[in-house]
């Protein structure tokens, strides 16, 4: 049997109720039944400031640095991704940013791809809107190829997203939960692939 393959998930929201971090929860179950050894994380878990490089070149925050451990770690990554205006959060964009800025120096972290390079991406959103936060996937998707990702072809937007949940956090619907089954079971495949 191959060993398990390393699979994070987490969301670009830190609201209590966010309906992406229950999508990245049904994710992570989802890549659990798929045999995946899934690593779910929250961004609020992670003292993180907002980027400033003066900040920076005082050191950068050892959270960031946890952070570049935990992604460089997994081959295979979900993502859930809130929309706003159209875009992705300035929570997931600072966080990014943080993660690919090098570490002038460092003998670990002195290239700034290195927590990207190779990854296999899958892209969720959700939204209480007619599109499921589809535009924010949109501009995501350059990004992380632009960091040497790979993103997976196959992506989800759960519309309707305040409907979408039971009380306990769990979607309501099978053909959602399929939609993300599709796109968690496309990433594993390549990311087995791309291990060899
Ligand atoms: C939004 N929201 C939103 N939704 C959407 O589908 N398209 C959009 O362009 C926007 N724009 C937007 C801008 C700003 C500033 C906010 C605060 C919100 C609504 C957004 O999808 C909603 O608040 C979600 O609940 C956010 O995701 P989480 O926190 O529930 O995961």
């Amino acid at each position: 049997m191959t060993n398990p393959t390393p699979l994070l998930v987490f969301a670009g929201s830190m609201r209590a109720q966010s309906f992406n971090r229950k999508l990245a929860t049904a994710a992570a179950e989802i890549g659990r039944e798929a045999g995946a050894a899934v690593t779910h994380i929250e961004l609020a878990d992670f003292d993180v400031p907002l980027y400033n490089a003066d900040l920076e070149a005082q050191g950068t925050p050892r959270d960031v640095v946890r952070l570049k451990e935990i992604f460089h770690a997994h081959p295979a990554w979900i993502v859930c991704s809130p929309e706003y205006n159209g875009s992705y959060t300035g929570l997931m964009k600072n966080t990014i940013d943080w993660v690919s800025s090098p570490i002038k120096g460092d003998p670990v972290w002195s290239s700034g791809t290195k927590p990207f390079a190779g990854k296999v991406v899958g892209l969720l959103a959700a939204s209480p809107g007619a599109l499921g936060g589809l535009r924010s996937l949109g501009h995501l998707a350059p990004l992380l190829m632009n960091l040497q990702c790979w993103v997976s072809p196959r992506q989800f937007a759960l519309a309707k997203a305040g409907e979408a949940f039971t009380p306990e956090g769990q979607l309501t619907a099978e053909p959602a939960r399929e939609n993300v089954r599709a796109v968690v079971d496309q990433v594993l495949w390549a990311a087995r692939r791309f291990q060899g």
